[in-house]
C-alpha cells in the first residue's frame, strides 16, 4: 500500500529516503572506547596485526562498494588491496594464505558466489571477515568476523540504503584494521569517525536534489544510452549510477574512469548523448578536478549533454554542464555517500517514466542463491 512505501509510488523511493537513518544505524554501536567494534570477532589482536594483504569479493552493487574499500584501507592501512568479482575470485586461483584478509561483502549474506568465495578462502586457511545486512545469514556464519549494516529490510530489488551502509562499514573494516597495526591512533580514528558520523546529515541535504533530479529524469528517459564518468572514488560511484540504470529502466549505460575516455570511449560522444560526471572536490582534489573540467569541455564540444554531479560552490564547472546538480561538500573519501543519491534517484525515475516496476525489475532476484 502507499502508506507502507511512505507515501511514494515504489519502495525504492522510501529506501532512498532512508538513507541518512540507515548509515546512522550502521554508526552506531561500532565505535567505542576509541575503538571499532565489529559485531563478531573471532581473529585474534595478533593475526590482525598480521594481514599483509586483504581481498575484497563482493557481486553487482555491493562489489561497486569493495572498490571503495581500497581507496580507504591502502591509504589508511598501507597494506596492498584487491577487489575482486566473487564469481571471478576462486577460478583463478588466488593467492591466499593465514595473512591473508578476505572481505566478503554481501547485502543478503547469501549470494551463492560470494558464498563460494568465502569457502575458498577459508580452505586457503585466509581470515574472512563478512559485511552484511542480514542477521544470522549464511556468509557470516561460515566467517571469522562479522559487521552489520543494520541497514533496515530492503524492499526494491535494488541496493540502495544498503550501498551506502556497506561504503561505511568498509571503512569502519578499514578504521579496525588501521587501528589494530597501529598506523592510526585514537585520536585521529576519532577525527575519521566525527567525519563519518556527520555523514548522515549531509545525506539528507542530497535529498534536498531529489525534486530536481526527478524533473530531470523526465527529459532523459528518452536517452538511447547514458554514459557515467568519474575519477578516484568517483569512478566506483559512476559504475554504479551505470548498473543503476541498467537494472531498473533497462537503458545502455556505462560508467568509466574518466581518464580512460581519451583511450578509446570517446570515439562514442555524439549530439545529445547525455554523460554524467562526477566532479571531484576543487578543494579536496584540485588535480582531478582539473583533469575532470578538461574532460567535460572536450565531450560537451562534441555535443554531448553533460549532466555534471559537483560540490556547491564549484563555480569553474558552471560553464560546461547543461545540468548542474549540487552535492554538499565532504572529505574526498566520503564523497560516494552524496554523490551517488541523485543517481538512484535518476535511474528509478527514468524507469517509472518509461513505465517499469521500479521494485521489481525484470529477469532479477533481490538474492541470488545459485552461482
Ligand atoms: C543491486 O542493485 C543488485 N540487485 C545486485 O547487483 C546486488 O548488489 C548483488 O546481487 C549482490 O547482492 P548481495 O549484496 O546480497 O550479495
Amino acid at each position: 500500500s502507499a502508506a507502507e512505501k511512505g507515501g511514494h509510488d515504489y519502495f525504492m523511493l522510501k529506501e532512498i529516503e532512508e538513507q541518512p537513518e540507515a548509515l546512522s544505524n550502521t554508526l552506531r554501536g561500532h565505535f567505542a572506547d576509541g575503538g571499532v567494534v565489529l559485531d563478531e570477532q573471532r581473529i585474534s589482536e595478533q593475526d590482525l596485526r598480521d594481514i599483509n594483504k586483504v581481498f575484497v569479493v563482493a557481486c553487482g552493487t555491493a562489489y561497486h562498494s569493495g572498490l571503495l574499500a581500497k581507496y580507504a584501507i591502502e591509504h589508511w592501512c598501507r597494506i596492498p588491496v584487491e577487489v575482486e568479482l566473487a564469481s571471478e575470485f576462486r577460478y583463478r586461483d588466488p593467492v591466499l594464505g593465514r595473512d591473508t584478509l578476505v572481505v566478503a561483502i554481501s547485502q543478503s549474506g547469501e549470494t551463492a558466489d560470494t558464498l563460494e568465495a568465502v569457502r575458498h578462502a577459508r580452505t586457503q586457511h585466509a581470515r574472512v571477515l563478512a559485511i552484511s545486512n542480514t542477521n544470522g545469514s549464511q556468509i557470516p556464519r561460515e566467517s571469522d568476523a562479522v559487521l552489520y549494516t543494520h541497514a533496515g529490510p530492503e524492499i526494491g530489488v535494488a541496493a540502495t540504503k544498503t550501498f551506502l551502509a556497506q561504503i561505511a562499514a568498509n571503512y569502519l573494516v578499514g578504521l579496525a584494521l588501521a587501528q589494530a597495526r597501529g598506523t592510526k591512533y585514537t585520536d585521529e580514528l576519532e577525527h575519521e569517525f566525527s567525519e563519518l558520523a556527520a555523514m548522515p546529515e549531509a545525506v539528507r541535504s542530497v535529498l534536498e536534489t531529489v525534486p530536481q533530479v526527478r524533473e530531470l529524469a523526465t527529459r532523459m528517459c528518452d536517452a538511447k544510452a547514458v554514459l557515467f564518468l568519474g575519477r578516484h572514488v568517483g569512478y566506483p560511484v559512476a559504475l554504479e549510477g551505470a548498473l543503476k540504470l541498467k537494472e531498473l529502466a533497462y537503458m545502455h549505460a556505462e560508467g568509466f574512469a574518466a581518464g580512460e575516455l581519451k583511450h578509446g570511449p570517446i570515439a562514442l560522444i555524439e549530439d545529445g548523448l547525455p554523460v554524467v560526471v562526477q566532479m571531484p572536490s576543487a578543494k579536496g582534489h584540485s588535480q582531478l578536478h582539473a583533469k575532470l573540467l578538461s574532460n567535460i569541455r572536450e565531450i560537451q564540444a562534441r555535443g554531448a549533454r553533460t549532466v555534471v554531479i559537483a560540490e556547491e560552490g564549484d563555480e569553474a564547472v558552471r560553464p560546461f554542464a547543461d545540468e548542474l546538480i549540487e552535492i554538499p561538500a565532504v572529505p574526498t573519501l566520503l564523497q560516494p555517500l552524496v554523490s551517488t543519491v541523485p543517481l538512484q534517484v535518476l535511474a528509478a525515475e527514468i524507469a517509472r517514466h518509461r513505465g517499469y516496476d521500479v521494485d521489481k525489475p525484470r529477469n532479477l532476484a533481490k538474492s541470488v542463491t545459485v552461482e
